[in-house]
């Protein structure tokens, strides 16, 4: 285990954390078109930032780091790291990276189209979870973990209810973006859209809800799963909170002058808190791999004495 590779890995993960609030502030302002320009602003590196273009042309700064730490990051994973898979990973982020920041651009160029909009803020999530799983395969507690008793046969094995709580959130996710893109804050949230999001929240309550609590049932004595899955369960209820209180001031935001706080805060803060509930889920179903039998396996294993008998 190279430690500080891992912390590399960590600094890229919260960087990228730090990237998706100062994106979720150019939407909540409103700011996408601060300039209409890209690569540059208004024809300059560094423009005067003043305005929207605090907003638009930070979040670009703050982009453009978190590119150049990915850049660093993948040399330091080919230099040190000798798992392939690993290796191909941190090739990924790289791609994503850069096929974020150019539908950034296209976003900037093409006046904010619904379509793309929500592709660079999905594949925001997409690339932050890329970083997180690199912070996970570097560390300590995935090198030292060991391999959990199987699961009892004849119940639902945990790598499936986990997978199926990653998909549900990403379609969660897919749907929130689309909402978000839908209207700026001078415009009432299309009731089907919202509907639509309402029932991808109670998916997500149903499907999180189990994979968790199901963690902390069988195993609430592994911090390597329990944490996790505590942190997601709470990530989750705030979660709806923010939903709940995001949905309430988009609904008196038409009437303001101007995009306003508590909207701002508010939303922003439920585009972040859904990135963590995606990240811990995650690390989560990561390490629920690590450690538990294939389920496979577990029906081997269970066969295995009735052969004998
Ligand atoms: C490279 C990594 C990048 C990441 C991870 C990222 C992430 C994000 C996120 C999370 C949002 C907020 C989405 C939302 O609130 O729904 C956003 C918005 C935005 N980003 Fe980026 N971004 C990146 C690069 C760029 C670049 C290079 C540009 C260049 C112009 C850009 C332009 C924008 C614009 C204009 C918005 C507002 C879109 C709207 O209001 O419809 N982004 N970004
Ligand atoms: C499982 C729970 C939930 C998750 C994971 C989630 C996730 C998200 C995400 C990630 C976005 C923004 C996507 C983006 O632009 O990148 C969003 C937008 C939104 N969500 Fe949720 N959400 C959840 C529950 C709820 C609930 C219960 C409500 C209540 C009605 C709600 C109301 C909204 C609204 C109004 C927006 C648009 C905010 C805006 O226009 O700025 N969400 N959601």
């Amino acid at each position: 285990m190279n430690k500080g590779l891992n912390r590399y890995a960590i600094l890229v993960a919260c960087a990228t954390f730090c990237l998706i609030i100062a994106g979720a502030l150019v939407t909540s302002h409103d700011a996408g078109l601060a300039t209409s320009d890209w690569p540059l602003s208004n024809g300059q590196v560094f423009p005067k930032m003043v305005g929207n273009l605090f907003w638009e042309h930070g979040h670009r700064m703050i982009a453009t780091t978190v590119g150049l730490l990915t850049i660093g990051l993948l040399v330091y994973i080919l230099a040190k790291e000798e798992r392939s898979w690993v290796r191909r990973l941190a090739k990924f982020a790289m791609i994503a990276v850069i096929a974020q920041g150019l539908l950034g651009g296209l976003t900037v160029k093409l006046m904010l189209p619904l379509a793309v909009s929500a592709a660079h803020a999905t594949l925001a999530q997409l690339f932050f979870c890329t970083t997180v799983s690199l912070a996970v395969f570097t560390s300590r507690s995935w090198m030292k973990a060991r391999a959990l008793p199987a699961e009892q046969s004849g119940t639902l094995p945990l790598r499936y209810l986990c997978t199926a709580a990653l998909v549900t959130i990403f379609l969660q996710l897919i749907i929130g973006a689309t909402l978000r893109h839908s209207a700026t804050w001078d415009h009432r949230l299309p009731n089907e859209l919202i509907l639509a999001h309402i029932g991808g929240a109670l998916a997500v309550v149903i499907v999180l809800g189990s994979a968790t609590l199901t963690v902390l049932r069988r195993h609430s004595g592994q911090k390597f799963l329990a944490r996790p899955a505590t942190l997601a369960l709470t990530l989750l209820v705030v979660q709806l909170f923010l939903g709940v209180a995001s949905y309430i001031t988009r609904l008196g935001s038409p009437n303001d002058p101007q995009p306003l706080n508590p909207m701002v805060s508010i939303t922003v803060a439920h585009v972040a808190c859904g990135a963590l509930v995606f990240a811990t889920t995650i690390v989560l179903t990561l390490r629920v791999f690590k450690v538990l039998p294939t389920p496979v396996h577990n029906l081997e294993l269970a066969l295995r004495p009735q052969a004998k008998a």
